[in-house]
């Protein structure tokens, strides 16, 4: 086993999803529980697997009460489907309940913690994420997105930053002495950003759906929530686990010239070139023995990404694992419908990004 490290900005190894769940103070999330588990398949299918104050976020915004969600991205380059993955639920929990959206863009952090990226490189990546998000159809007039270098957010963050004292962002961060300031800084701004809505619109349940790599800010925000100077709710989160890499590494993520991610951007035959040529499979090496002894579609990344992604519907899904698990169904036939899964959801979203252009102005938040 791979020796496991995650921090906000990298992870890697073989990730033990229910150790770090128990570390952060979170608690496991019953996907079992029909309030939960007909919310959402990434809920239903243990993807979304743990949480802080779920249910009580849930439960007002049922009974009608203020709620609001809130989750961001760190535009440092162009995005791949792991990062869709916290937009997806928070689209679909807009739909079903109704809430407002918020979404900082932090074009800021990526600048400081990344080396080689300038700043203008950064906010570039920002406007064309943006288009991502907005491509997934979150409601205008329901959704407010900003970047943190265009919108005012250094007045709300200096209020949290009064509360964070150094020895617990570094304690929470690992900041080292060589770390530039503008970074130690930084998960003042993200707390600004956990606490936007209820800086916006007086206290009430915010929702803040993540991967688990973004708890740390999760733990400082809490914190300092009902700081008197403040007086807000502490904000609700619910965590994923990482869509894993194509070759099976953890997370998906940008490393390796690429072969480990499909972007959004990715064309019919890149997708066909890099599932048919890198995805992990669980197959048997001969024809003969797969169908003797059938695949292993736990560590199949095609079947991973149907699971959850791209196939929806339960029965379906039931059934091609049967038919893997079994040999009834090939490596070939599986990657096929997985590429055809994919394709047929880049097709809409770029051809939604395409439309989002002119429909931006809707969603940026003024000043
Ligand atoms: P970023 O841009 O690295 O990632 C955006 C969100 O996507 C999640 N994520 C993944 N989830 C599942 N599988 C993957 N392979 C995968 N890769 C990324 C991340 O956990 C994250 O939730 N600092 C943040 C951006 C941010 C933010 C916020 C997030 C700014 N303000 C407020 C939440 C709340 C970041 O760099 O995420």
């Amino acid at each position: 086993m791979k020796k496991p490290s995650m921090t906000p900005w990298s992870v890697s190894g073989d990730i033990d999803y229910n150790k770090l769940t128990k570390e952060f103070g979170a608690v496991l999330l019953d996907s079992s529980d029909a309030d939960n588990s007909d919310l959402h398949h990434l809920i239903r299918r243990g993807f979304y697997y743990s949480h802080r104050d779920f249910n009580a976020w849930l439960n007002a915004a049922k009974s009608g009460k203020k709620v609001s969600i809130l989750t961001g991205r760190g535009s440092s380059e162009k995005m791949h489907l792991g990062h869709l993955i916290p937009f997806v639920l928070s689209k679909a929990f807009q739909e079903k309940l109704n809430c407002p959206v918020y979404i900082p863009i932090s074009d800021d952090e990526k600048f400081l913690v990344k080396p080689k990226l300038s700043l203008e490189e950064a906010q570039k990546f920002a406007d064309d994420n943006i288009l991502d998000i907005i491509a997934l159809g979150f409601k205008p007039g329901k959704t407010f997105i900003f970047k943190d270098t265009s919108y005012p957010i250094y007045p709300l963050a200096i209020k949290t930053a009064k509360l964070i004292s150094y020895s617990t962002a570094k304690a929470v961060f690992g900041l080292k002495p060589e770390t530039n300031i503008g970074w130690t800084f930084y998960p003042a701004v993200q707390a600004a950003h956990i606490l936007f809505p209820q800086f916006k619109s007086g206290k009430h349940h915010t929702l803040v759906p993540i991967g688990i790599d973004q708890d740390p800010y999760m733990r400082i925000a809490r914190d300092i929530a009902q700081h008197s100077s403040l007086g807000f709710q502490k904000p609700a989160t619910i965590h994923s686990k990482f869509l894993p890499g194509l070759r099976g590494s953890s997370k998906m993520s940008s490393s390796d010239e690429g072969q480990d991610v499909i972007y959004l951007s990715d064309s019919p035959s890149e997708v066909k070139n890099k599932i048919n040529k890198y995805a992990f499979s669980g197959g048997k090496d001969t024809l003969e023995e797969h169908r003797k002894h059938g695949g292993n579609p736990d560590i199949d990344m095609s079947f991973q990404y149907l699971k959850y992604f791209f196939e929806e519907d339960d029965k379906k899904l039931a059934k091609i694992e049967s038919d893997y698990r079994s040999g009834k169904m090939t490596t070939g036939e599986l990657k096929k419908y997985a590429i055809d899964k994919i394709n047929a959801f880049l097709k809409k979203h770029q051809e939604n990004k395409k439309r989002a252009k002119s429909s931006l102005g809707k969603f940026m938040l003024k000043n």
